[in-house]
Formats: structure tokens, C-alpha cells, sequence
């Protein structure tokens, strides 16, 4: 017991007293065996080729046999056609000692077949086409080649970086694992022995150590790897989620990019480090075309990265050779196990791209609209007194505010599903108090299970056998914020069931079906285990090892909160936030960059990092406004506020040894500015959730990088301190201590440096030209443009919170262009429920043409609602108009028209949602 207080609190310290994280307690690539492995290729190349005769063709696919010419071992190749510019490469080996895992519930179902049609096929080549596209396959050395309309934009093994470390029987000593059955022994034995020239020389082959840990690796190395160029790119983005640029840098003389889900407090920036999200999806864009590879593999993962500009080496070469050819931006994938599986996505334009990585991973449902509202959360509230009075607090400060969180120490014990008895013995009451203020609760719930047979679902788990295994066949131990846990093994089904089953209400009594949801800690932590995290060998259900599966356990859990909050009440979206994720996580919850720190360079890649993520599926992303460690000072405070307001996840969040940071506790000009920043966010509501309807028909992310929109201007590629939600707003937040102006660049729609127009929010003056431009800033200055040609709904009613705005009034917000138009559109429907999937809902586009505005309805409009348009606010007139008339159903009025300096507002049409009318304005 004395050992186990001891580590807990060596544990504590090592969280709350380091001042930033320690690189090395994480690996580098060459501290990682297949990682090292993997790397060497580059140095040499390896040697593939297809086997003559064995190709096979289908109506839309074919196989093939592959072998490494160096040992001879056979591989199965199938490179199959998807609807949609898409093509899967999947590359395993023929005869494997054992399955090689294959990743299961990251694509959103099963994939839609295309058709392919082969073109022409020779002894060395074969060349198929499907739609538009079309893939060379040559056969020694292997390679494919990728085109879009003719183009070439994807090279696969264009650099003969694949590698496939086939299994292999370990020398002299042949495992075999307590698993595995007789027929497995069997075959093993079935097999050759391994020739010489098989034999991989490197001292972690078969087992590893790091710091203080051992890998047992009993299947000894298995890596596969494999290189991507992207012939039409000029930069490369994409592999969330590294705290790092937007545009992903070279690695030459770094190491590579990690996606190894890992617990990293307080990380470093301008890293390529790990974080606790894996999402192996990279696009490659040039001004012509953007293309982009889904590399499908849940085990540890590096990726090198070329890119033209940053290679120093090749310009050195082409500036001795005199040639100007510089290679193309490449990737180099390496996993430590599994298959590859790859889904090359031929756009050609960026947002076609995101759409065909959405038509294999899915997107975010429509969330509830209160979680596109203002979250209050803190490590954390003391006791129910702390979570009414926070709550009154921001009535009395009249500052909107639609979520209380509780963190780990709301539970007994961090034994989740329960409570602390003293500091909240009326949980439902607590609830009801908010609730009946139109405000939620969200509860953390992580996945490590205190290992206290008092408590029922540890004692359902070991009696169950529902916990990872060791490869002895024990419940795992690690420990975490409970001391002693275990960790669910959710890829189990029946453990999904059975945890999904805990949050029905007649099992977690304590809380309501209006209680939402926090996953934690689900990469997952263990505070002793190696890098903070599960060892390798631990085996999961089906019997695979850790290894295979690591970066999928966070969305495993994911899957069974998810059917838990449905199957509680079906017919409520669920909302849960989770720090782990992988791609197709964004079906089940929103993410958070995790812990970071105070300071500018954080808030700055608060940005960057959920541009990368919004880009990769998940556009439900924010970060901890005002920064999970350290104490900002004011004015570091309210820029967060400002621009956490524009990032679609918008939650204050800080850690339990920082101060109390609630706005009253600032000088009242802090408390307006943050005050100013929520509000804001508030009117803006009806565009954020339009956009999230959007984003689950269409796959669009709701926030964007301005090559998105804008793929012809090379000087916007790079642009990371700017976003744009949809194609609507542009903003810019301040992220510089004690600045009076910041630079914003206006990005260009061709090469002639034309752009849009830009109107500032507030004060509606234009931007007419593209390129940078200095911006005065004050304290309370978020600067956001809305486009020329745009229309933005709003909402302009201040209320406590955001679920008492639903029947409020619509202002529009129409912005002209250079041709006096504007066109943009609105979603509404109960903003809680399911129905919306039955019709219940309005979808309607606004278009404001010859100075007339009308609307379309997309579908009928069958939401009933009492909310009309309350203002209509146009700016980009030539002429100031005397009068307006709106018609509806062929009756015509008169409508107030007022001037402003730099708008036109036409007052109270007082039209309802779902009716058809045109509003014409009148010149004298
Ligand atoms: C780590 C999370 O990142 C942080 O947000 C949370 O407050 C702590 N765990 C405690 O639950």
C-alpha cells in the first residue's frame, strides 16, 4: 500500500510539477526498431515485382501476386476501384504464419465498388481506367501510377520504399502463443524455415526495451511501409494530430511525423511528436490539382515527408546537374504491423477530396445545437454549491453559457458512473437546477476501471473476463488516475454491449438523459506503462496484440459511449467530447487538442491544429480556451476567448492547480472583451449549425484552410493563422501579445490576383483586393470578414443560453459582390432530437440577385417552428433604396427600409421560416 501511495504520488508530481513535457520519455524513430528498419530503405531501395501470369482481373478490381526478389517471399496484391475517384491498394502477405490484423470500424461502412475496364496490358504494365481516372501498374519494379483526368497525381512506390516484413519463426527458439490454437501450431510447422538472407539484423527484432519497459514481441518484426509521391503537389498537409503547421514540413534530418495516440501533457509545439489523435490521412495539392492517400492502419506509425522546397540535398544535385527538376512532395508510411491498405483519393480539387475521405470515414452528425455553444468546465468545479453558483454567476454577468463540465473528482473515487457523496449528494437536483435554465451537463467517464472489487463494474469486468489481457492470460494491470486499473477491452462487442448498457437510466440513476458525455485518458493513459500508454504485447479480443490495434482503442471506446447515449435515449444526439481519436472517430464525438499550455505559441496552434483536423473529418475540434496549464494573464485570456469563439468546438477548460478563471474574476474590461467574444459566438449560432447540417450531407468541413476555397493562390497555401468557416466567414484571429494591428491576407481566386470581396463584420467596410493587408486591432477587435456574394444567417437576441434561442427571430446578413449578388443558406430544425432525419426540418438557400432577395427550399420545409426573419441586412448597395415590398403568396407590403454608413437594412419582414416570399428593394 506504502509502494502504491508512493508511485501515485511520483506519478502526481511528474504531472503537476514538470514544467513541460519530457521528449524523452517517448520515442524516436531510431529508438523504435521497425521504425529504424522502415528508414534504412531510403538509403537503398527494396526490390518488388508483380509475378508474371498471375494477374487477375474482375469488374472491379484485380490481384495479383507480388514478391520481394531479395527472399523470395509471395505477397497478395488487389487493387480495387470505388465510386467517387477512389482506389484501394491493399498488399498482405500470401501465406502468413498468422492473420496480419486488418482494421475493422474506421471506414463508415462497406465501400462502393466501381467498375474498372482494362485499357491495355503488356508483359511489364498494365493500365486499367475507372471513371475519369485511370492507374498504370508496372511490375518490376512495382509501382502504380495514379492519374486524374490524364494528370499524374498519385505515384505509389515511385521511390521502391515499400517494405513488408513478412512473419517470420523465431531462430532456434519458435514461439507460440498461449493462444493460439493446435491448427495455427500446425501450420507453423507447415512452413519453411527461414533461409539466411531472411533474417532481419537488428537488436529489437524480437524484443525491445525502452527505458525501463520490455516488449516481448513474440511475432517478431512485421513492419510494413511504403512511399507516396504527389507529382501534381506543391505542399503536403494532413496526419493530424501534431502540434505543428498546417503545410507539413520536411523531415529530412528530423524525425519522421508519429501517429502513436499518446498521453502527452503540456506537449511542445512545432513538433512532430505524437499527440493522442492518429488520423493517416495526407493530401497532396498543387494550384492544378489536390490528391490525397488514406493509409488504413491502426499500429504505430511514422511518416517521412519530402517536400520540394525544404530538400536541400536534391537542389543541391539539380543545381550541379543544371536541371530544374525537383522531386515531387512524398510520404513514407511505416507501420509496425497489419497490412496495406490504402485508399488513394484522385479530388481533383481540395474540398473533392475531403469529400471522398468523408465517403469512406463518415462525418460528424448534426450535434445538438447547444454543443456549438459556450462550454464551461474546469479541473475542476469543487462540489454542487460551485456548479450553481458558476451557473447563477454568468446570469448575473449576463455572459451566455450552455454547458457546465465535471471532471474526475465529481466521482467516488474516480470510479465512474458514480459520485462523490459529500461534494454532490444530490446529483439530479443539481442537474434539474441547470436544465430548468435551458443549460446541460457534460460528466467525464475514461476507460482505466478502478481495481476495487467493491465496485460493481470492476467486479463485472474480471468476473466477466472483460478486461485487455496480458499475454499470460491475466486482466492487465496499469495504473492511472484510480491508482490500480484495468482497461475495458472494448473491441470486444460484448463489452461494448455491456458498457454501453451502463448508461441507460436505470443503471447510471444518478444523472438524466440530458447529461452528455466526456472520454478521457482513452489512448490509452497508463501512467507506468511504456510512454504513458499500454504495452504492445497485451492481447486483445480475437487475439490480436496491442501493437496491431493501439491507435483504434480510443475509438472502440468511442463506439460503445456512442450506442450507450443513443440506446439511452434514441431519440436524442448524442454529444461526447474525447481526446483520442482515429479516423472515422468524427462519427461519434468531438475532439480537443488536449493539454496545452498558456502561452501565444498554444493559442496559435489552436488554428493550425484544427484546420488539420477539420481537413482529416473531424471539424468538431477546439482547444482549451485560456489553456489547460499555467495562468494567462488578461490579455491572453481574452484573445483566447476571441478566437476559441470561431473554432466550432468552443469549451474554457484549465487544470486543477491553475487559478480560478471564471470572466468575473478579471477587471471588468476583461470581463466585456470575454463577454464580447461569447455573444458573438452566439449570433452566429444558426451559421455554425447550418454548417454542421452541411457537413453530414455533404462532407464539406465546416471550417477550412484558405486553399479550400481559394486552391490557385500559392501564397494562400501556407496561410495557418487564418480560417474560414465554410466559404462564408474569413477570420483572423489575434494571436500576438500587445499588437494594434495584425496582417491578414486576402486570398486570390486566380493567378491574376483577383479576389473576393471582404466585409468586415462589424463595421462593413470592403476589402477589394487580394494579398495582405495591415489591420488596426483594439481590445475587443475579432477581425472576421464575411465574403462578397455570401449570405450569413444570425441570430442577434441575447439569451442565457442557446436552447432558449430556438424559436427567436432570423437576421440575414447579405454581402454583395462585384456583380451585386449573394447567395447562402440556412438550416433549422428542433436542434435536439432525430426527427430531422424523418423530414422535420428546413433547409432553405437565400439567393439576392437585381436587387431582390427570394429563397428555395431544399425539400419541403416540415419543421414547424415559430421563428420568422426579424432584419435583413444588406451591405455592397450601389444605391441607397427608399422602400422595400416582400410578397407572399402573390399579397404584397411595404417594408421599412434604414441607411446605415455602410448597410442597408430592411426591418421586420416578418416572414416565417417556411414560407416562400421575395423581397424587392425599391429606388426612387
Ligand atoms: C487530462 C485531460 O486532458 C484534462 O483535460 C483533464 O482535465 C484531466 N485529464 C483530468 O481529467
Amino acid at each position: 500500500m506504502r509502494f502504491a501511495l508512493a508511485t501515485v504520488a511520483i506519478i502526481w508530481a511528474l504531472f503537476v510539477l514538470a514544467d513541460g513535457v519530457d521528449p524523452g520519455n517517448f520515442k524516436t524513430c531510431e529508438q523504435s526498431s521497425f521504425c529504424r528498419r522502415s528508414r534504412k530503405i531510403q538509403g537503398s531501395g527494396s526490390k518488388y515485382a508483380l509475378i508474371p501470369g498471375t494477374l487477375n482481373t474482375y469488374a472491379d478490381s484485380l490481384t495479383a501476386d507480388l514478391v520481394n526478389k531479395e527472399n523470395h517471399h509471395q505477397f497478395a496484391f488487389k487493387l480495387e476501384a470505388l465510386v467517387g475517384s477512389t482506389f484501394r491498394l491493399q498488399i498482405d502477405e500470401k501465406q502468413p504464419l498468422r492473420p496480419r490484423y486488418r482494421v475493422e470500424h474506421a471506414l463508415k461502412g462497406p465501400t462502393q465498388a466501381g467498375r474498372i475496364r482494362v485499357q491495355r496490358e503488356t508483359d511489364g504494365e498494365i493500365v486499367i481506367t475507372s471513371e475519369k481516372n485511370k492507374a498504370v501498374i508496372h511490375g518490376d519494379p512495382f509501382r502504380i501510377d495514379f492519374f486524374e483526368n490524364d494528370v499524374l497525381v498519385v505515384s505509389v512506390n515511385a521511390k521502391n520504399w515499400l517494405y513488408f516484413e513478412h512473419l517470420r519463426q523465431k531462430a532456434q527458439e519458435p514461439t507460440s502463443h498461449p493462444a493460439e490454437n493446435e491448427n495455427q501450431q500446425e501450420q507453423d510447422a507447415a512452413v519453411e524455415t527461414p533461409k539466411a538472407a531472411d533474417t532481419i539484423d537488428d537488436p529489437g527484432a524480437w524484443e525491445e526495451n525502452f527505458k525501463s519497459h520490455h516488449d516481448s514481441k513474440p511475432y517478431g518484426p512485421e513492419a510494413v511501409a511504403l512511399d507516396f509521391s504527389f507529382p501534381a503537389a506543391k505542399v503536403l498537409f494532413g496526419i493530424p494530430e501534431h502540434a505543428d503547421s498546417f503545410i507539413l514540413k520536411s523531415t529530412s534530418g528530423t524525425d519522421p511525423y508519429r501517429l502513436y495516440n499518446l498521453d502527452v501533457f503540456e506537449y511542445v509545439v512545432d513538433s512532430k511528436m505524437a499527440l493522442y489523435g492518429s488520423v493517416p490521412v495526407i493530401y497532396g495539392h498543387g494550384a492544378q490539382r489536390t490528391a490525397g492517400v488514406y493509409w488504413q492502419n491502426a499500429a504505430e506509425t511514422w511518416v517521412d515527408i519530402q517536400t520540394s522546397e525544404t530538400n536541400v540535398v536534391s537542389s543541391l544535385v539539380n543545381f550541379v546537374s543544371g536541371s530544374q527538376k525537383t522531386p515531387p512532395p512524398a510520404a513514407h508510411f511505416m507501420s509496425e504491423s497489419g497490412i496495406v491498405d490504402a485508399f488513394i483519393m484522385l479530388g481533383p480539387k481540395p474540398m473533392d477530396t475531403f469529400k471522398q475521405y468523408a465517403a469512406l470515414t463518415g462525418t460528424h452528425e448534426l450535434p445538438q445545437l447547444f454543443a456549438l455553444a459556450y462550454h464551461q468546465s474546469r479541473w475542476n468545479y469543487n462540489d454542487e454549491r460551485d456548479v450553481t453558483s458558476v451557473s447563477a454567476k454568468f446570469d448575473e454577468y449576463n455572459i451566455p453559457m450552455d454547458t457546465m463540465w465535471l471532471d474526475i473528482e465529481h466521482t467516488d473515487g474516480k470510479r465512474y458512473f458514480t459520485w462523490d457523496k459529500f461534494k454532490f449528494p444530490h446529483p439530479l437536483a443539481m442537474i434539474k437546477n441547470l436544465t430548468e435554465l435551458g443549460r446541460h451537463l457534460v460528466v467525464i467517464v475514461d476507460p482505466h476501471i478502478k481495481r476495487d472489487n467493491n465496485y460493481f463494474f470492476h467486479r463485472d469486468c474480471t468476473d466477466r473476463g472483460y478486461y485487455v489481457k496480458t499475454r499470460e492470460g491475466n486482466d492487465y494491470e496499469g495504473w492511472c488516475w484510480p491508482g490500480a486499473a484495468s482497461y475495458p477491452d472494448f473491441f470486444n462487442p460484448v463489452v461494448r454491449e455491456y458498457y454501453a448498457s451502463q448508461y441507460a437510466l436505470d443503471k447510471f440513476q444518478t444523472v438524466t438523459a440530458d447529461v452528455m458525455l466526456w472520454n478521457d485518458m482513452n489512448e490509452p493513459s497508463v501512467f507506468n506503462g511504456p510512454e504513458i500508454t499500454a504495452p504492445k504485447d497485451l492481447i486483445h479480443y480475437g487475439n490480436w496484440e496491442h501493437r496491431d490495434v493501439h491507435n483504434l482503442y480510443g475509438h472502440m471506446h468511442l463506439m460503445g459511449s456512442f450506442a450507450g447515449l443513443q440506446q439511452r435515449d434514441p431519440n436524442q444526439r448524442p454529444f461526447i467530447l474525447t481526446r483520442a481519436h482515429f479516423a472515422g472517430s468524427q462519427r461519434y464525438a468531438a475532439i480537443w487538442t488536449g493539454d496545452n499550455f498558456a502561452d501565444w505559441s498554444h493559442l496559435q496552434h489552436s488554428v493550425k491544429m484544427c484546420l488539420t483536423e477539420a481537413v482529416a473529418g473531424f471539424s468538431f475540434c477546439g482547444a482549451d480556451v485560456g489553456a489547460f496549464f499555467g495562468n494567462p494573464d488578461t490579455e491572453l485570456l481574452e484573445r483566447w476567448y476571441q478566437t476559441g469563439a470561431f473554432l466550432p468546438f468552443f469549451r474554457a477548460h484549465a487544470h486543477i492547480d491553475t487559478k480560478r478563471r471564471e470572466p468575473w474574476l478579471f477587471p471588468e474590461r476583461t470581463r466585456q472583451v470575454i463577454q464580447n467574444a461569447v455573444i458573438k459566438r452566439y449570433s452566429y449560432l444558426p451559421l455554425w449549425y447550418t454548417a454542421f447540417y452541411e457537413l453530414e450531407l455533404t462532407g464539406e468541413p465546416v471550417i477550412r484552410p484558405l486553399l479550400a476555397q481559394y486552391p490557385l493562390d500559392k501564397e494562400a497555401f501556407g496561410v495557418d493563422n487564418q480560417l474560414l468557416v465554410q466559404d462564408r466567414l474569413l477570420v483572423r484571429p489575434v494571436m500576438q501579445q500587445g499588437v494594434s494591428k495584425v496582417d491578414v491576407y486576402f486570398p486570390a481566386i486566380d493567378d491574376k490576383k483577383n479576389g473576393d470581396w471582404w466585409y468586415d463584420v462589424d463595421t462593413y467596410q470592403r476589402q477589394e483586393r487580394s494579398g495582405y493587408v495591415s489591420v488596426p486591432v483594439d481590445d475587443f477587435k475579432i477581425p472576421v470578414w464575411q465574403r462578397g456574394g455570401s449570405i450569413v444567417p444570425k441570430k442577434e437576441r441575447q439569451r442565457r443560453a442557446s436552447t432558449l434561442m430556438l424559436h427567436d427571430p432570423y437576421t440575414l446578413i447579405i454581402c454583395l459582390d462585384r456583380q451585386g449578388k449573394a447567395s447562402g443558406s440556412l438550416y433549422l430544425d428542433d436542434e435536439k432530437s432525430y426527427a430531422y432525419r424523418q423530414g422535420q426540418r428546413i433547409h432553405v438557400n437565400y439567393e439576392f440577385a437585381h436587387d431582390q432577395l427570394v429563397n428555395s427550399f431544399v425539400g419541403k420545409p416540415k419543421y414547424k417552428t415559430l421563428a420568422w426573419i426579424e432584419r435583413i441586412v444588406i451591405a455592397g448597395l450601389e444605391k441607397v433604396p427608399s422602400s422595400a415590398s416582400i410578397t407572399v403568396n402573390g399579397v404584397s407590403q411595404q417594408l421599412e427600409v434604414l441607411h446605415h454608413d455602410n448597410t442597408v437594412v430592411v426591418r421586420k419582414p416578418g416572414v416565417k421560416m417556411d414560407v416562400d416570399f421575395a423581397i424587392k428593394l425599391n429606388f426612387a
